[in-house]
């Protein structure tokens, strides 16, 4: 009866991610807002912001780029703090000439140490934005437009449409802008209230399937007292691009910038059966009386790879009582304000924030010390094993449940226990809901 509600569950909560929703991080968007600051005597000049409001998955180098449609026949005469990738026939114009006259524009941010004059408060990160969970102060990015051949008050103005943004590959998708209440600043000096003329927003969302047919990474388990090691389901990221792969022992690895990455982040993967660009490897280590300790280690198969600001998401029910995390930072996320069986792994700035590409330093470890609730705690049915791991904002693939290490004699059937099953139905609900 239970095994038959499971695949039931599982089939619903992956719908609803379907709709870029993410259990864990149920409010988890990019909001771009856009404020209007001046009017000009043919259009306006506006601060467009972009927070990333998601807990744990960031925008890593080459960065955002964003895009959009005009309503009318905007074009833009300057910019400061980011750029359109092309400028577009603007050949209409005499004296002045736009920096972009596109009708579907293309921005991207600037590389940090233009000019001073080029910059503007947040901006010139490469595109690079922070997750919110990990540095609140690094998921914001600016840039200021001057828009021409455009309304020149909040009721001519018209909202420009069909946002599109990358982070840096697929899986955003935006709304559309709505006006709202103007914004509100404060001078320097706290002592004065400033407006925008006008505002509007809008939000983006990430699904993974919108991302990419395939996981990007995998999940393999083992334990001190089974010596069998679960690894990676085969294929977990798909076997497609298996013959392009190169073995660790590869001559090739020595030939000169066999690393650089490419333009477009393809990877150059290390041979391997689950042929995925990162692996989380779950080891249960040791079982004291009160508490028990795990051995995480994430490994980086791809050549052309160094991931900056990583981050592992993990849920299991004793992450409620995590006692010391080594090595990595440790965060807990509590999207439902009472389940809090979900946190997030970081690296230490300047020691381990950086998974190096693949090879011999390409991997990162910690272990993690959790204090046993009696009641729950238990080495059988693979209860010691996290329910979800995610790598950089997405879902990594786990190994079936009766693959999982067991105890010699414990009964196998049942690898999701009742309270799983109880856990699935609240998620599913509040997901509903
Ligand atoms: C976007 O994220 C912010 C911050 O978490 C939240 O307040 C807002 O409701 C979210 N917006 C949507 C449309 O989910
Ligand atoms: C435009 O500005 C006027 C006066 O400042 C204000 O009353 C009105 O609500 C604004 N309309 C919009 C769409 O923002
Ligand atoms: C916006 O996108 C929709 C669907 O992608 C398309 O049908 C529509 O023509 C686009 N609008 C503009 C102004 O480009
Ligand atoms: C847009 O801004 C308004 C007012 O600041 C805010 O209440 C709303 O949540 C924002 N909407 C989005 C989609 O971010
Ligand atoms: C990764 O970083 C190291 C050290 O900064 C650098 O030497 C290497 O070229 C980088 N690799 C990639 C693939 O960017
Ligand atoms: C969640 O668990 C962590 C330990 O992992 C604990 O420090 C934190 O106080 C807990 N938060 C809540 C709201 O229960
Ligand atoms: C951690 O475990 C101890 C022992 O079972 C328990 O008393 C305590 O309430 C737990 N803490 C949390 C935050 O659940
Ligand atoms: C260890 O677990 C595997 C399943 O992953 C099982 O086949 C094996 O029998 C277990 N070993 C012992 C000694 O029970």
């Amino acid at each position: 009866m239970r095994f038959a509600i499971i695949p039931v569950l599982f089939f619903l909560v992956f719908f609803s991610y379907g709709d870029a929703y993410d259990p864990l991080d149920p409010t988890g968007n990019i909001t771009i807002k856009w404020d209007i600051m001046s009017w000009t005597p043919d259009g306006y000049v506006a601060m467009v912001t972009m927070n990333n409001f998601q807990m744990y998955r960031h925008i890593m180098t080459p960065g955002w780029t964003l895009g959009w449609t005009w309503a009318k026949k905007e074009v833009i005469w300057s910019m400061v703090g980011a750029q359109t990738t092309e400028q577009g026939d603007c050949s209409k114009f005499k004296g002045n000439i736009p920096h972009c006259c596109k009708k579907s524009p293309t921005v991207v941010d600037l590389l940090p140490g233009v000019p001073y004059n080029q910059q503007i408060q947040n901006c010139c990160k490469g595109g690079v934005l922070a997750a919110w969970g990990q540095d609140p102060t690094a998921s914001v990015s600016a840039f200021q437009v001057s828009v021409g051949l455009a309304g020149t008050s909040n009721k001519t103005v018209k909202l420009p449409k069909n946002f599109t943004l990358l982070g840096p590959g697929p899986g955003y998708t935006c709304g559309r802008a709505k006006v709202v209440p103007p914004t509100t600043f404060l001078t320097a000096d706290l002592r004065r209230k400033t407006q925008a003329l006008m505002t509007w927003n809008l939000t983006c969302t990430y699904s993974q399937f919108i991302a990419s047919k395939h996981p990007s990474c995998c999940v393999s388990f083992s334990s001190f007292y089974n010596d069998t090691i679960t690894s990676c389901p085969s294929c977990a990221c798909g076997c497609e691009n298996k013959h392009k792969c190169i073995k660790s022992d590869s001559k090739l690895l020595s030939v000169v910038g066999v690393n650089t990455p490419r333009k477009d982040n393809s990877p150059l993967l290390r041979c391997t059966h689950h042929m995925c660009p990162v692996r989380v490897h779950w080891h249960v280590k040791i079982n004291y009386k009160e508490y028990w300790r795990v051995k995480v280690t994430i490994t980086n198969f791809n050549y052309r790879m160094n991931y900056t600001n990583w981050a592992l998401v993990v849920q299991h029910p004793n992450l409620n009582n995590v006692t010391q995390v080594f090595s990595f930072d440790y965060k807990p996320l509590i999207p439902y304000g009472s389940i809090n069986d979900t946190g997030m792994f970081y690296g230490m700035k300047f020691f381990n924030d950086i998974l190096m590409e693949a090879g011999p330093f390409g991997n990162l470890q910690s272990e993690v010390l959790l204090q046993k609730d009696q009641n729950t705690f238990s080495l059988k049915q693979g209860w010691a094993f996290p329910r979800k791991v995610y790598f950089n904002g997405d879902e990594c693939k786990l190994p079936p449940p009766d693959a999982y290490p067991f105890l010699p004699n414990s009964a196998r059937q049942n690898i999701f226990g009742f309270s799983t099953v109880i856990y699935s139905i609240i998620i599913l609900l509040i997901g509903f809901w």
